[in-house]
C-alpha cells in the first residue's frame, strides 16, 4: 500500500474500478466495491456501464434550489436512456441569502470538496447541478482542477411577479421597493406586501445578476450544452435541458473532452466578450479570475476593461436595462447573443459538445425583429465599458465599476469621503442625524475585503435615510466589499489591496477629498503622500482568525484582482497571500 492508502487509477480503469483504494490485492479491492453497490441494489450489468456522477445541492437552506429535485431526476434519466449509471452525490449548498457572514467565504471551501469528492469517488464522468450565486463559480472552479468531463447544469431563473400591477423580480426590484421604503414612499404594510410578490416560483434571481452571469458564463465557456443558462426553473424547457446533460455527459464518459481542454484563452476571450455585452455582475470578474487561475490561463483585470470597451452593451436585462431572464430566454437566449457577437468571439473553441463556436452557430439565426431584449450590435443599449476597471492611489492593484449600473453624472465626481470602519459599523451609523454627510460624499466602506470579511456583499451601501427622503437616489461608494449582481449605483468595488492588509483604503479619514474619473479609469485619495505615511505608522495590525476554515482562508485568501482564491490551489506561478495581522 502507498503512504496515501490509495492506488493510482490506470488509463484503463474505468467505472466503479477507478482509484481504488488498495489493499495489496486489486481483485479483493474490485470484489469489496462490487458487494457494498450490490447491497445498495447496483449488479454487474450495472457496472460495466460508465458511471456519471451528479451534484445535489438541495438544501433546505437554499430556496433557489427549490427545484433541483426535478431537475436532477431529469439529468438522471438521460443518463440512463445513453447507457449510463448515474450516481447522485451530495455537495455543501450555498444560499445567498442565508449564508453569514457572506456566502463568498465558503465559495472557495465548495470548490475545494467538489474537486476532492470528484477525484476520490469512482466516476467517468460528472454533471455539476448549480445555481445559487456561489455554487456555479465554485463548479467551474473545481471542474477547472479535474481529470474527468465535467458537465454544468444550473437550477435556472425564478419567473417575474407582479407587485401593485408592476412586474417585478428579484432582486433588483428587492432594492427599488426598499429605497422606497427608507425615503417614506412605502408604508410597513406595502412594503411586507412586496416581500411575498418579489420571489415566487423556484430558481435563482432573473435579472441579470450573479447567478444569471454565471450560468451564461458556463455556456459561453463551453462547459454547459447550448441553451443552458436561460430556462426558467419551473419549465419544460429547464428539464429538457437538464435531460440533454445527462446524456452528453455518457457521451464525454466514453470519448473525453477535458475541462482543461475547453478552458482555454479563447474560452476566456470569449466569456469577457460576453460579460460586457450582458452587463454582467461585478462578482463574475472575481470567479472568473480565480477559475482561470485554476485553468492555467493568464487573465488580469486589464482584460476585462480591454473586452468592455470594445463590446457594447446588447442585453436589455435589469439591473442594466428592463427585462428578466424569461425574456433573454425567450429572445433565443445565450446561442443568439453569440450569434450577434459571432464577429468579435473565437469561432475555433469547442467545449462540451465536441463540436466548433463557428459549427454551432451555423444553426442559430440573429435576433428576431418581434424582440427587443437581445439588441444588435447596430443598435446597442450602450456603446461600450458597461464595466470599468479603475487604478490609483485608493486602488493601486485596481478596483471594478459596473458602469451600466451607475448615474452617468457621478462618473467624473470628487467630494469628501464618510468613513465607516465595518459593514457594521454602516449599518449602526448610517442614519444617525449627527452624521455630516451631503449628496456630494463619498461613501468609504472598509474591513469588507477577502481576508477582513470574505468580500461580503455590502459594498452597495444604501442611501443614508435623510437624504433619501430629500429625494437622493445616487451617491458615490467606494469599498474593499463586493455588490450583489442585482445592486445598482455609482459603487466601486474590489478596491485591492484590501484595508485589512494594509491597502490605501486603511488610511483614509472623514472630509478626504476623493476623485473619482471613469473616463480616465482612476480614483484617487487627494492627500499627500507625507500625511499618509504619518497615518500608515499608526494603523494597528488585525488579529488573526483563530481556528478552522476561516483561519485558514484568511491566512490564504489571495486579493481580489487575483480571483480571491486560496494561494495554494492553482498550478501556475505560485502567488503567495499578502502578509497579514
Ligand atoms: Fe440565490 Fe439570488 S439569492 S440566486
Amino acid at each position: 500500500m502507498d503512504p496515501a492508502g490509495e492506488q493510482p487509477a490506470t488509463p484503463a480503469a474505468t467505472g466503479a474500478a477507478r482509484g481504488m483504494t488498495s489493499y495489496g490485492d486489486a481483485g479483493f479491492s474490485r470484489f469489496l466495491r462490487g458487494a457494498f453497490l450490490a447491497a445498495a441494489g447496483f449488479d454487474r450489468e450495472d457496472l460495466d456501464r460508465p458511471i456519471i456522477g451528479i451534484t445535489d445541492l438541495t438544501s433546505d437552506f437554499n430556496p433557489c434550489h427549490r427545484g433541483m429535485p426535478g431537475i436532477l431526476e431529469n439529468v438522471k434519466r438521460g443518463v440512463l436512456e445513453a447507457g449510463g449509471l448515474p450516481m447522485v452525490f451530495p455537495t455543501m449548498s450555498l444560499g445567498e441569502t442565508l449564508l453569514s457572514p457572506t456566502s463568498m467565504l465558503f465559495r472557495n471551501l465548495l470548490a475545494m470538496e467538489t474537486e476532492e469528492l470528484v477525484r476520490a469517488q469512482p466516476m467517468d464522468a460528472v454533471v455539476l447541478v448549480g445555481g445559487c450565486d456561489k455554487t456555479v463559480p465554485a463548479q467551474l472552479m473545481a471542474a477547472a482542477s479535474s481529470a474527468v468531463p465535467v458537465v454544468v447544469e444550473v437550477t435556472g431563473p425564478m419567473i417575474t411577479n407582479t407587485f401593485e400591477g408592476e412586474r417585478v423580480g428579484a432582486c433588483t426590484d428587492c432594492r427599488r421597493l426598499w429605497a422606497k421604503h427608507r425615503s417614506g414612499e412605502l408604508d410597513a404594510k406595502r412594503i411586507a406586501s412586496a416581500e411575498g410578490s418579489l420571489a415566487t416560483t423556484s430558481g435563482t434571481c432573473m435579472v441579470m445578476g450573479t447567478a444569471s452571469t454565471m450560468a451564461t458564463m458556463a455556456e459561453t465557456l463551453g462547459m454547459m450544452v447550448p441553451g443552458g443558462a436561460t430556462p426558467p426553473s419551473p419549465t419544460g424547457d429547464r428539464l429538457r435541458h437538464a435531460l440533454k446533460s445527462g446524456r452528453r455527459a455518457v457521451e464525454l464518459a466514453r470519448d473525453p473532452i477535458l475541462p482543461t481542454e475547453i478552458l482555454t484563452p479563447d474560452a476566456f476571450h470569449n466569456a469577457l466578450t460576453v460579460l460586457a455585452a450582458i452587463g454582467g455582475s461585478t462578482n463574475a470578474i472575481v470567479h472568473l479570475l480565480a477559475i482561470a487561475r485554476r485553468a492555467g490561463v493568464d487573465l488580469g483585470l486589464q482584460d476585462f476593461d480591454d473586452r468592455s470597451r470594445e463590446t457594447p452593451l446588447l442585453l436589455d436585462l435589469k439591473p442594466s436595462g428592463r427585462g428578466y431572464m424569461e425574456d433573454f430566454h425567450r429572445a433565443g437566449g445565450v446561442p443568439v447573443l453569440l450569434a450577434e457577437l459571432r464577429d468579435r468571439l473565437r469561432l475555433d473553441h469547442v467545449g462540451v459538445t465536441g463540436r466548433s463556436l463557428r459549427d454551432l452557430l451555423e444553426d442559430v439565426d440573429p435576433p428576431a425583429a418581434w424582440q427587443d431584449t437581445i439588441r444588435s450590435l447596430g443598435d446597442p443599449l450602450r456603446p461600450g465599458g458597461a464595466l470599468a476597471v479603475v487604478t490609483g492611489s485608493l486602488a493601486p492593484d485596481g478596483a471594478v465599476i459596473k458602469v451600466s449600473a451607475a448615474t452617468e453624472g457621478l462618473l467624473q465626481h470628487t467630494g469628501p469621503a464618510v468613513v465607516f470602519d465595518s459593514p457594521e459599523d454602516a449599518a449602526q451609523r448610517l442614519d444617525d442625524p449627527s452624521l455630516t454627510i451631503t449628496a456630494d460624499s463619498v461613501l468609504v466602506l472598509r474591513n469588507a475585503g477577502p481576508v477582513a470579511a470574505g468580500m461580503p456583499e455590502a459594498g452597495s451601501l444604501p442611501i443614508p435615510q435623510r437624504l433619501a427622503a430629500a429625494g437622493v437616489t445616487d451617491m458615490v461608494r467606494v469599498s474593499d466589499a463586493r455588490m450583489s449582481g442585482t445592486s445598482y449605483g455609482t459603487v466601486v468595488l474590489h478596491c485591492s489591496p484590501e484595508s485589512a492588509v494594509g491597502g490605501p483604503l486603511a488610511l483614509v479619514e472623514d472630509g478626504d477629498p476623493i476623485r473619482l474619473d471613469v473616463a480616465a479609469r482612476t480614483i484617487d485619495l487627494l492627500v499627500d503622500d507625507e500625511e499618509l505615511a504619518r497615518r500608515r505608522e499608526r494603523l494597528v495590525p488585525r488579529a488573526p482568525e483563530e481556528r478552522g476554515w476561516r483561519r485558514l482562508y484568511s491566512q490564504t485568501v489571495l486579493q481580489a484582482h487575483l480571483g480571491a482564491d486560496l494561494d495554494f490551489m492553482s498550478p501556475g506561478p505560485a502567488v503567495e497571500a499578502e502578509p497579514r495581522g
